[in-house]
C-alpha cells in the first residue's frame, strides 16, 4: 500500500461508530479463557471459536478492523474461505499481531521489553501476502513503587518505533500499542504520571523512525485507578484524565485512538468510552481496541457447544453495538438489559 492507501486504512479501522476487535489471543492466552468455559484449547476449538466470531452476521456494522494471531491468520471457515476474505467480505480490515511477546528486561527487575524485530520484515512481507493490512504490537508498562525507569520505558519505545517503521516500509499500518497495566494498587493520579512518560518516549521515539503519524493507530490503556485501589476513581474522573493525558502527548496527525480494555468489565469499557467522547471536540477518533470486553460474554454464551454459536455471537454483536454508540457518547448503562 502507498502511504496515502496507508492513511485511509488507518481511518477506516476507527471510522465513527466503529472500532476494533482484538482477537490476537496468542495460544496460551486464549488457553487461558477457554479453560474459563472448561474447553480444551486446540486448533480446531480455536477456529470454530474464531469462526464463531468473524462470521457474526453484521459484524461489519461496528467493527472497523479484527486482529488476528498467526495461527488464525491461515485458518479458514467450515467451507475453507480463509479468515482474512470473510472478514473483508463483511467489511473488516483484517490485521496481524507481529509481536513475540514481553520477556524480562535485563538489568531491570520487574520490567519487561517486547520482542520480535528479529526477522519482522521477512514476517511482513508474507503477512501481508496473506491479507493484512494492518499489524499490532505490545508494550507492557508495569507499575511499581520504583517502576517503570527511564530506560524500561525508552526500551520499549524504540521497539515499538522500530516495529512501526518496518510497518510502513512493508505498506502496512501499525498499531502501537503502550499498555499501561491496571495491576496494583496504585492511584489514577499515579496511572497518569506513568502513562504520561510513557506516552511522550513512544512519540519522541516515532518521530525519531520517521513514522508517519497519518498512517497509524494509537491503542494506549485509560488513565484508570490500578485493579487493588483502595478507593478507585469514578468514571468522570477516569475520562476526564484519560483525555487530558492524551491531549498533552498525542500530536493531532494521529488519525484515531483505539483504547484497550486491559481487565475493566465489559460494561466499565463501554462506560468510559461513551464519557470520554462526551467531551470536548478531539483532535482525533476516540475508539476501541477489545479483547476482553468485546468476548466475556460471547465466550460464557457459546461455551465451546456447537448449538450455541448463535447466542455467542448474539452476545458478542450486543457489545460491539454498544461500543459503537459510545464511539458517540451516546451509551448509556440502562441500555444493557
Ligand atoms: P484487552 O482489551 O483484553 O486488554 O485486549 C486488548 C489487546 O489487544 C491487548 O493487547
Amino acid at each position: 500500500m502507498t502511504a496515502h492507501e496507508m492513511e485511509e486504512v488507518a481511518r477506516a479501522m476507527i471510522a465513527l461508530g466503529k472500532g476494533i476487535l482484538a482477537a490476537d489471543e496468542s495460544s496460551p492466552t486464549i488457553a487461558k479463557r477457554f479453560a474459563a468455559i472448561n474447553l480444551e484449547s486446540t486448533e480446531e476449538s480455536r477456529r470454530a471459536y474464531r469462526q464463531l466470531l468473524f462470521t457474526a452476521p453484521g459484524i461489519g456494522d461496528h467493527i472497523g478492523g479484527a486482529i488476528l494471531y498467526d495461527e488464525s491468520l491461515r485458518q479458514a471457515t467450515d467451507d475453507g474461505e480463509p479468515f482474512a476474505e470473510v472478514l473483508e467480505k463483511n467489511g473488516v480490515i483484517p490485521g496481524i499481531k507481529v509481536d513475540k511477546g514481553a520477556k524480562p528486561l535485563a538489568g531491570f527487575p520487574g520490567e519487561t521489553v517486547t520482542e520480535g524485530l528479529d526477522g519482522l520484515r521477512g514476517r511482513l512481507e508474507e503477512y501481508a501476502d496473506l491479507g493484512a493490512k494492518f499489524a499490532k504490537w505490545r508494550a507492557v508498562i508495569h507499575i511499581g513503587p520504583d517502576i517503570p525507569t527511564p530506560a524500561g520505558n525508552n526500551t520499549n519505545a524504540h521497539g515499538l518505533a522500530r516495529y512501526a517503521a518496518l510497518c510502513q516500509e512493508a505498506g502496512i499500518v501499525p498499531i502501537v500499542e503502550p499498555e499501561v497495566l491496571m495491576d496494583g494498587d496504585h492511584s489514577l493520579q499515579r496511572c497518569e504520571q506513568v502513562t504520561s512518560a510513557v506516552l511522550q518516549a513512544v512519540f519522541d521515539a516515532l518521530f525519531e523512525h520517521r513514522v508517519r503519524l497519518e498512517a497509524m493507530v494509537l491503542k494506549p490503556n485509560m488513565v484508570i485507578s490500578g485493579m487493588d485501589a483502595a478507593d478507585r476513581a469514578s468514571p468522570e474522573e477516569v475520562a476526564a484524565a484519560t483525555v487530558q493525558c492524551l491531549r498533552r502527548h498525542v500530536p493531532p496527525a494521529v488519525p484515531g485512538i483505539a483504547f484497550l480494555s486491559g481487565g475493566q468489565s465489559e460494561t466499565e469499557a463501554t462506560q468510559h468510552l461513551s464519557l470520554i467522547n462526551r467531551l470536548d471536540d478531539a483532535p482525533w477518533q476516540l475508539s476501541f481496541s477489545y479483547g476482553r470486553a468485546l468476548q466475556q460474554s460471547a465466550l460464557q454464551a457459546w461455551g465451546g457447544k456447537a448449538e450455541n454459536v448463535a447466542a455467542g455471537q448474539q452476545a458478542f454483536l450486543k457489545r460491539a453495538r454498544l461500543n459503537g454508540l459510545a464511539r458517540s457518547g451516546d451509551y448509556e448503562p440502562s441500555m444493557e438489559d
